[in-house]
Order: C-alpha cells, then sequence, then structure tokens
C-alpha cells in the first residue's frame, strides 16, 4: 500500500491512485466518527463489513441499472472505483422520522413519514454541513438543475429498491445518504453523467430490525449502544454475504477471494 499514492484521507476511507487512469482504489478504516469528529473510536474489523457490504448494495443497485462507481472489489479493505468529481452534497433520503429530522421539526423518532423526503446538506465540515435548499444550490452554482433532477430521480429509486431489499431480510430502512459524482461521458461528449459515489453501509443508514426496532447501524456507536460490529455483522448476515456464525463473533466471509 506504501506504494500508491493517497488521492484524499477521510474519516472512514482512504482513497489512492488507481493502477489506471480514471480509477481509483477506495480502502475502508476501522475509524468511527460521529458528531463531526468530536466522537471516535477504531472498531476492529468495521471496515471489512462496511467494504462487502457497500460492494453487495452497489452491485444490486447497478443490476436495475443505477450507475454507480464501482468497479471491482479488490480485497477484504479495498474496491477498484471510477475516478469523479464529488458533487458537495450529502443527499439524505429518510422514510422514517429520526436523527437531525426528529430534533429540528420535533417529531417522534420512528413515525413514519407521509411520504419519503430528499434533503441535501452542504458537504463543509468545517461548518458541520449545513441543511441547504434546492435555491442555495444552484444560486452557488453546486449542481445544476439537470443534474439535481437526475439526483432525486436515482437517490428515490435507490430508496424503492433499498426499502424492499432491506423489508425482504427483516429490517426496516430509516434513512441513508448518498453521494454522487460527475464523469466524463462515455461517448466523448462534452457533458458529465451523474453516478452514484461513496459507500452505502451500515455507517450511512439506519436499519432498524422491524420486529425489535432494535438499531442495526452507526447509532449504536453515536448513541453508547455498543456491540456495533456485531450489529453491522448482523446485517451482513442476513444480506448472505457472511455465514450464519452464532457460536463466535468471527467473520467468516462467503465466496471470498481475498
Ligand atoms: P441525520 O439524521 O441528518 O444526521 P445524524 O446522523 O447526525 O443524526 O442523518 C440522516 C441519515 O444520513 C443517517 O442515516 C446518517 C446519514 N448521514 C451520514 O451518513 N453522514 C452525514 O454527514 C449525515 C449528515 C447523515
Amino acid at each position: 500500500m506504501s506504494r500508491r499514492k493517497q488521492i484524499y484521507e477521510g474519516k472512514a476511507k482512504i482513497l489512492y491512485e488507481g493502477p489506471e487512469p480514471g480509477t481509483l482504489v477506495q480502502y475502508f478504516k476501522d475509524d468511527a466518527t460521529a458528531f463531526n469528529a468530536q466522537k471516535k473510536a477504531t472498531l476492529d474489523g468495521k471496515g471489512v463489513l462496511n467494504n462487502r457490504i457497500s460492494e453487495f448494495i452497489m452491485l444490486r443497485l447497478m443490476e436495475i441499472g443505477i450507475p454507480t462507481h464501482f468497479i471491482r472489489r479488490l480485497n477484504m479493505r479495498e474496491q477498484l472505483i471510477k475516478k469523479v468529481e464529488i458533487v458537495p452534497l450529502e443527499v439524505i433520503c429518510r422514510n422514517v422520522a429520526a436523527g437531525t429530522m426528529s430534533v429540528r421539526l420535533g417529531i417522534e423518532e420512528g413515525e413514519k413519514l407521509p411520504r419519503s423526503i430528499v434533503e441535501f446538506c452542504l458537504k463543509r465540515d468545517d461548518l458541520g454541513d449545513p441543511l441547504v435548499a434546492e435555491e442555495h444550490v444552484y444560486a452557488f452554482g453546486w449542481a445544476t438543475q439537470g443534474e439535481m433532477d437526475e439526483i432525486i430521480a436515482m437517490t428515490l429509486r435507490i430508496n424503492d429498491y433499498l426499502q424492499g431489499m432491506f423489508a425482504g431480510i427483516g429490517i426496516r430502512l430509516v434513512d441513508f445518504k448518498i453521494e454522487f459524482g460527475r464523469l466524463a461521458h462515455p461517448d466523448g461528449l462534452g457533458d458529465h453523467m451523474i453516478i452514484l459515489a461513496d459507500e452505502i453501509s451500515p455507517d450511512s443508514c439506519r436499519l432498524w430490525d422491524m420486529e425489535t426496532n432494535k438499531k442495526l447501524d452507526k447509532d449504536r456507536f453515536r448513541r453508547d449502544l455498543g456491540e456495533v460490529t456485531e450489529a453491522y455483522t448482523e446485517v451482513a448476515t442476513r444480506l448472505g454475504i457472511l455465514k450464519p456464525n452464532p457460536s463466535t463473533a468471527n467473520i467468516s466471509v462467503i465466496s471470498s477471494n481475498d
């Protein structure tokens, strides 16, 4: 790894230069942060689980025609991805009130929303990723109206698909955050296409067991509920990525090529 040039280090991932032009290697760390990195910890195995879960979800989404940056998983902690210019927005989609929406609007956590809601936060750690309106996006040129139409349509399709996928394994998709990037158009036209980037994992979703409402996501870390990697392992097991192994917390990976 030291041979590779590091492009960027985030809170939970590192990006390295990829083997071919236009590619990057996305490395999943075990580090967890919350509340704008005021709370930090290392959770053994989290990076391995998120790499696998995000791979699984990106592949399913590609099957239904969502363009993504994912090319292939390289090993336990790394995946090869397409290099994109990230749209500086965190796109949040919510089905059930939780987290900052509950606080901001005084809606009890767990209340089903009348419809799915898409929100945008500006990616600015120094400002605590503030909520912004679409008007801000256009006025400050963070994305065009055409790009936002694509982003919103894709987000709602992703939400529909993932709600069904998780419901099938007894999990409620409460909310999630995704990011998009611009990729030069493959046909060489001057415009760019918008593709799904970053990751989709229990770090970036709220996932509740449908029967017990047990949290199976990063809120276990944010709220000191304990058993964080055990919850992520549960998600991976229910998705069929890991073999059920009730006797140990060891991660036994199905059909691994690592
Ligand atoms: P939200 O309730 O806005 O914030 P918080 O997680 O601080 O309570 O989060 C909505 C969903 O989006 C939740 O599943 C966490 C995810 N999210 C991120 O992964 N990263 C972020 O920077 C933000 C703002 C949200």
